[in-house]
């Protein structure tokens, strides 16, 4: 839908927004109009040269034809019918990504928070069927983020977070340890833990990636005790770390793990794969999804997994994150550079605000996010090339060098 459509100006649509809708976003004060690519349009045409993909999402660029032929033409011969009958875009994508991740079996979600309901539940089910009633528990890291019903909230370890603050109580069965220790994790399971749930880089959490030893280390602590290591690959997975999930890079692999955003390319989807084992867990009944296995999603998801895997963007997520996070470090008040790929963190020091740093960035059409007090995160389409990452660059250092 167009402005021109529909004979309102931008003001007249923001004050809708704003009169009608329950905000709880800080909106970037401009309208999105049309996008393209790594690139998002204003009513004017004017570009926005994107370094958040809608939050990670948009992977193989905005509005990429594949995918939007994908969508298109399943949307025309069949767009919704429920879980009852089969439908040709769920087998295949069912198929296509238990294949290319080596996972037994996959249940379709909606969004990221929902797959991770659904690992919840099917280890929490696989727990107390296998061992009793009180194998529930399930330990996640400090800082974390896994999303915002109830039980990835509970989950989500930051309870002095906004997004927790005045939900409570949390549900039960929760207890968090600080992120890259092994011995706190070791310390914090006990004998009705039956699993370790963790983002192999955390995201919402300042951009913090796994050391080998701690998630190697996790594996074999989950083997050991008989305990399933769950990995939330919302974020990090389809190729944005620089491999098709971010585990690949630890030599490991996860009894469960989650996966949305990027798989999409765009049209809202998520799923849990896990193995035959615990699979097992949900039967007849005990788990489901209208929209969950969505036909136009999974054509769409499809197509922007074809894309991810046919053009090789984990290697240009690779190439591309390196080249631009040595140029990051060339930055003024720089604390840290870090992350993995194209999943991008820049701490700054105190004298540095990272929400100034994005709002300067915006006023210079560059779209960027910021966490917590001096970090910014950039997570662009794994399509960017060195001229784009030379232009964030050079904006960045325009932007930082105004504040300082
Ligand atoms: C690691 C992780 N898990 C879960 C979620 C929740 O995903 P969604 O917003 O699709 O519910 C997010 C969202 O940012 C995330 O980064």
């Amino acid at each position: 839908m167009k402005l021109q459509d529909t004979k309102l100006t931008v003001s007249e649509i923001k004050e809708k927004v704003n009169r009608y809708m329950i905000e709880t976003y800080e909106r970037y004060d401009f309208l999105a109009e049309t996008a393209k690519d790594q690139y998002i349009y204003d009513e004017k045409g004017e570009p926005y040269l994107d370094f958040y993909a809608g939050i990670a999402v948009n992977s193989v660029g905005n509005c990429n034809e594949k995918v939007v032929e994908a969508a298109r033409k399943q949307t025309g011969e069949i767009m919704h019918t429920f879980n009852y009958p089969y439908t040709i875009p769920q087998a295949l994508l069912a198929e296509k990504i238990c294949t290319t991740i080596g996972m037994d079996k996959i249940f379709f979600q909606n969004s990221g928070t929902e797959a991770n309901e659904a690992m919840i539940k099917m280890a929490r089910k696989y727990g107390v069927e296998t061992y009793g009633p009180e194998k529930y528990h399930i330990v996640t890291a400090a800082m974390s983020f896994h999303g915002r019903t109830f039980g990835s909230m509970s989950a989500t370890g930051q309870p002095d977070n906004g997004c927790q603050i005045g939900f409570g109580p949390m549900t039960d069965g929760f207890a968090y340890a600080e992120y890259n220790n092994l011995q706190a994790f070791y310390d914090a399971c006990d004998e009705n833990t039956i699993g370790i749930m963790v983002e192999p880089v955390q995201g919402e959490g300042g951009v913090h990636p796994a050391t080998k030893e701690f998630l190697q280390g996790l594996r074999k602590l989950c083997d050991e005790r008989e305990m399933l290591l769950m990995i939330d690959e919302v974020q990090t997975g389809w190729c944005r770390t620089g491999e098709i999930m971010s585990y690949m890079h630890y030599g490991i692999k996860p009894d469960l793990v989650t996966m949305a955003k990027a798989m999409g390319g765009g049209m809202p989807i998520g799923a849990v794969c896990a193995t035959e084992k615990v699979a097992k867990a949900f039967n007849m009944g005990s788990h489901g999804s209208t929209f969950g296995g969505h036909p136009v999603c999974c054509a769409a998801a499809l197509a922007a997994i074809d894309e991810l895997l046919n053009r090789h963007l984990k290697d240009n997520a690779a190439e591309m994150g390196s080249y631009f996070m040595d140029k990051l470090k060339n930055l003024p008040h720089i604390r840290e550079v870090r992350g993995q790929g194209l999943l991008v963190g820049v701490e700054f020091d105190d004298a540095i605000s990272g929400i100034d740093v994005k709002h300067g960035c915006l006023e210079r059409h560059l779209l960027i996010t910021a966490i917590g007090e001096h970090i910014i995160r950039m997570i662009p389409p794994l399509i960017i090339t060195k001229e784009d990452c030379d232009k964030a660059f050079a904006i960045l250092k325009d932007t930082v060098e105004s504040l300082a």
